[in-house]
């Protein structure tokens, strides 16, 4: 029978001691190719371990979400406080400027609309075009006990195997369907499954309690998904016990774009990720800014 993982109590997470990595600073990136390392360098900032990634590719299937109507005007300021964009090739060739030098994450799958079944992904991009755009990492979502499944996880392997010819590294995008449960027990099992499978990096959501065995039993990093708007003072809160409980960062969207000052909410975050900021200090960093 399997382990359907009931008695939680009975694993040893051992949250509290670190997975050590010889070889690189990124967690269990240690045998990875020289031209992976460096594109992971890119987006994780070699001194702190940790990134801020800015997510705006949310038009790939719900259109010009809140925010994003004109990426043009509001997401162009925010690019010289981020480490990484994540967004679509769409927006990267119509409104990113070639002479752009950060590291690009972009959305490798797609098809169904916010009106359809979501977890019915495809590949929607061809890894020759991935090298063409000078990409740093490929991001897929992964709906692990959405409809789609194993579509989704078998997209997932196949995107690994074509970035390992590459040496371009793979971002799992844990994907939670409106009806399912969003805990630590069906995280830990997300993200496992996406590192076993070959994801070099886990975007995931925070959950308050257990996150750290999340991070603790996933042997990648991870970075935490932002998710819907919220008052500025729980998103620099959720980003900094993520960062605290073992996160190697964020990848947040809409609780940056969202926000009545975006500019200065990502350097408030920036503060939370990067310097361990406390939520109250960043807050006050985040008024003096806006
Ligand atoms: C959603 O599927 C996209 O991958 C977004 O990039 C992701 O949800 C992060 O954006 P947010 O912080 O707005 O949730």
């Amino acid at each position: 029978m399997p382990d359907l993982d009931a008695a939680k109590d009975a694993k040893k997470f051992y949250e509290d001691v670190p997975m050590v990595t010889p070889g690189f600073f990124l967690k269990g990136s240690g045998a990875l190719d020289w031209g992976m390392k460096n594109r992971l360098a890119r987006i994780f900032s070699p001194e702190s371990g940790r990134t801020v990634m800015l997510a705006i590719d949310h038009g790939y299937f719900q259109g010009p979400t809140t925010g994003l109507e004109r990426i043009d005007l509001n997401i162009v300021p925010l690019i010289p406080y981020c480490d990484a964009l994540m967004l679509t090739r769409g927006i990267l060739r119509t409104t990113i400027a070639p002479a752009y030098q950060k590291p690009i994450v972009i959305r490798a799958s797609g098809g169904p609309s916010v009106l359809k079944e979501l977890s019915n992904e495809e590949l929607a991009i061809d890894i020759e075009d991935v090298a063409r755009l000078n990409v740093s990492m490929m991001a897929i979502q992964v709906f692990v006990g959405g409809e789609f499944e194993t579509r989704s996880v078998h997209n997932m392997t196949r995107l690994v195997d074509m970035g390992l010819r590459y040496g371009i590294p793979v971002m799992a995008v844990t994907a939670v369907g409106r009806e399912m449960v969003r805990d630590a027990k069906y995280f830990r099992l997300a993200c496992r499954m996406c590192a076993e499978l070959g994801a070099h990096v886990i975007k995931t959501y925070y959950v308050p309690e257990g996150f750290d065995t999340i991070t603790a039993s996933c042997p990648v990093p991870i970075v935490m998904a932002g998710g819907k708007k919220l008052p500025e003072l729980d998103a620099l809160t959720m980003a900094y016990n993520a960062v605290q409980e073992g996160a190697s960062g964020v990848d947040m969207g809409r609780n940056i774009f969202q926000s009545d000052a975006p500019v200065a909410m990502i350097q408030a975050v920036r503060g939370v990720v990067h310097k361990n900021m406390k939520p109250a200090e960043a807050l006050e960093l985040y008024k003096s800014l806006r």
